[in-house]
């Protein structure tokens, strides 16, 4: 059996910094589920697609030439990771998340990422829908004004200017929207550890989630 971690938890809460930390001190694979819905969401809209439309998404969704490597990702070949970070892919990563049909072509390929020796994934509802076998299960929060100061840093040191205030509000409505739509919303799964890391530094988190995994 390949062993699974998941890292659930809403937006800015440092879960992929931490999925990427923890996989290098295990060596393990890492899957950041967000980027394949952010994905998704780029795909179909070059296309022209209607995001509402569920079935048209997942249809594109099924089509994707994704390829993950050196922590660059590729459509068809195009290096999409910096367009996949603006806050724009985010919202429509959100807004095809939502269709039941999308997020069945998005979890068969997300079980495609489980090799030897382990995998660390990252998302909404690694533990609770895509993994549920996992041998470790973390559930990361923040406050929203510590996520939207992180936001914030994050976009000032790629020289893009913005207002704590606004990017408060959006992951806000965007932390509403994941937990209160009917497909997967999200939630703790019951056997998750649950981590508040407002206070913490990327460190610690790490050395808390290493020493649960020994445990
Ligand atoms: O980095 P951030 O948390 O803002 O976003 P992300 O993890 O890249 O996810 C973007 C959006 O995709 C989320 O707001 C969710 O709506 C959706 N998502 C999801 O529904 N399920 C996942 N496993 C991962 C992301």
């Amino acid at each position: 059996d390949i062993p699974v971690i998941t890292i659930d938890g809403p937006t800015a809460s440092g879960k992929g910094t931490l999925a990427d930390e923890v996989a290098h001190a295990l060596g393990y694979a890492v899957l950041d589920s967000g980027a394949l819905y952010r994905a998704a969401g780029l795909a179909a809209s070059r296309v022209g697609v209607d995001l509402d439309d569920g079935e048209a998404v997942a249809a594109v969704a099924r089509g994707m030439e994704l390829r993950f490597a050196k922590g660059r990702v590729f459509l068809a070949g195009e290096d999409i990771s910096d367009e996949l970070r603006l806050e724009v892919s985010g919202l429509r990563a959100s807004q095809v998340a939502a269709h039941p049909p999308v997020r069945r072509v998005l979890n068969q390929l997300q079980l495609d990422f489980r090799r030897p020796p382990g995998l660390v994934a990252d998302g909404r509802d690694m533990g609770t829908d895509v993994f549920p076998d996992a041998a470790l299960k973390v559930f990361l929060t923040a406050s929203a004004a510590t996520r939207a100061e992180r936001r914030h840093k994050q976009l000032i040191a790629k020289g893009i200017s913005a207002n704590i205030e606004g990017l408060r509000q959006d992951l806000e409505a965007r932390d509403a929207r994941d937990k209160t739509r009917s497909a997967s919303p999200l939630h703790p799964a019951q056997d998750a550890l649950m981590l508040d890391n407002s206070a913490q530094t990327i460190d610690e988190s790490v050395a808390q989630v290493l020493e649960w995994w020994q445990k």
